[in-house]
């Protein structure tokens, strides 16, 4: 065993920091045994140095990250500080400086994975970033590992707990949007700006990293489709619900079925109540990976919180610091697929779309005509009179979403129909 300490870096004492500092601390003796040589925490950057922080060596504190990053013997640079800037510049210098760099940024990852991948392999470092997708559930390695063998074809997921609570609130109860973030906020499971979360960013960054690996290619945040669920009222959910389904926010990468492209979204989407991403409730996190031999795989457990989080930073630390003493680096980018990604026009699912529309004759002909002259085939129609007027239900089989989108379009135009309710993508049915 070698004595010589292995020397780590600590950006961000926050909500994760704060838990890896602890577990270095704590397990000690245990990491020094499955790394093979002690791991010690050498300086911990922080913004602002006089807050308390219970169990973390105060000698330890500098607001120079920079400076820490630089100092020369810093073997590995844990980054969890959040955003592009100054992340991206630390993560930049750990590299240039000889670090290995573990990261649970999923912002700056989603935008800049390539670029900082090149860094590190011009250096002849690690990237590592596990806690950057769905907290402490193992993700990124056993795509890139564990299913390096096989042919991933879709990834679908819950990946943003904020949101499946507030969801999962709304399905209980019966409650509204607003009611059920209020008690999201409440119990600390939302921010006080859930913008992130509930317009799906935090999700589909996570989906352009998981599907960048997935199917070795990039896929950046600018490519994921994206639509967050802050318009999902309870007349939706009752809608689901009498499909037999209820409404999830969706992570779904998938490859092409000719294979010569993948498409890669986040949107609300109503699931069968027997799948098994529709037991998924509050905060918790779900991923399905289908690959071609190994069949479907899911994957469930916290995904975000700082001792979750922190769980996964620690065995990236250990995996990291045991390639620092083989002197050789693990996994690096893997994109020589360089499979396009395809814009949400082409992705194929099925629809549920309610529409208002007058009670009259005819009207039911009129709407099924404009499906069928955009070649949306229709599954099942269901219809509900309200004063004079009805509410008019229609399920389609399996479209473009260009055709449903043109569709939608020519229904606004008619005058029968006072107004589009909701348009919900249904997923995750058997099949599929
Ligand atoms: N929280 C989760 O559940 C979770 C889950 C998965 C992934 N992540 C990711 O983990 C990362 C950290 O999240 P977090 O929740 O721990 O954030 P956080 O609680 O806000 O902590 C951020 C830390 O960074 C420090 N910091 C900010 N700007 C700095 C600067 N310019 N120089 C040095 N230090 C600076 C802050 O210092 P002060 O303490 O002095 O303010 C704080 O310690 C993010 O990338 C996030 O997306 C978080």
């Amino acid at each position: 065993m070698r004595t010589r300490p292995l020397k780590v870096a600590l950006l961000g004492c926050g909500v994760v920091g704060s838990e890896v500092a602890r577990i270095m601390t704590t397990h000690a003796d245990d990491l020094t045994q499955r790394v093979g040589a002690p791991v010690e925490l050498a300086g911990i950057a922080v913004r602002r140095p006089g807050r308390v922080r219970d169990g973390v060596p105060a000698e330890l504190i500098t607001t120079d990250a920079t400076a820490l990053v630089k100092r020369g013997d810093i073997d590995v640079v844990v980054e969890v500080i959040g955003g592009i800037e100054p992340a991206r510049a630390l993560i930049t210098a750990a590299f240039e400086h000889g670090a290995s760099v573990v990261s649970a940024n999923k912002a700056l990852l989603a935008q800049d994975g390539a670029a900082l991948h090149a860094a590190a392999e011009q250096h002849g470092a690690d990237l590592y970033y596990e806690a950057a997708v769905a907290g402490a559930i193992p993700l990124v390695r056993p795509l890139r590992e564990s299913l390096a063998g096989d042919k991933v074809n879709r990834v679908l997921g819950i990946v943003n707990g904020t949101t499946n609570f507030i969801l999962d609130k709304m399905d209980s109860s019966g409650a509204g949007y607003s009611e059920a973030l209020d008690e999201a906020t409440a119990l600390g499971y939302a921010e006080a700006d859930p913008t992130a979360d509930v317009e799906g960013f935090d999700a589909a960054a996570k989906a352009a990293i998981l599907a960048g690996i997935a199917f070795h290619t990039r896929v950046r945040l600018d490519d994921v489709y994206r639509e967050g669920m802050t318009e999902v009222t309870a007349a939706d959910f009752a809608s689901a619900k009498q499909m037999g389904c209820t409404i999830k926010l969706l992570a779904i990468c998938e490859r092409a079925a000719d294979g010569r492209s993948v498409t890669a979204r986040v949107h609300p989407a109503m699931i069968p109540l027997g799948h098994p991403l529709a037991s998924v409730r509050e905060a918790y996190n779900a991923v399905f990976i289908e690959a071609e031999a190994a069949g479907q795989l899911m994957f469930y457990g916290p995904g975000a919180g700082g001792s979750p989080t922190a769980s996964a930073v620690l065995g990236d630390l250990v995996a990291v610091c045991r390639n620092k003493l083989a002197e050789s680096t693990g996994p690096g980018e893997s994109a020589y697929t360089r499979l396009p990604v395809s814009p949400m026009g082409e992705v194929v699912t099925r629809y549920h779309i309610s529409l208002d529309v007058a009670d009259k004759p005819g009207v039911l002909a009129q709407v099924a005509t404009v499906f069928a002259e955009h070649g949306v085939s229709i599954d099942t129609v269901r219809q509900q009179g309200k004063d004079g007027e009805a509410a008019l239900v229609v399920v389609t089989h399996r479209a473009a979403d260009a055709a449903l989108s043109a569709t939608v379009e020519a229904l606004r135009k008619l005058d029968t129909v006072r107004g589009v309710a909701s348009i919900m993508r249904v997923e995750g049915e058997k099949g599929e």
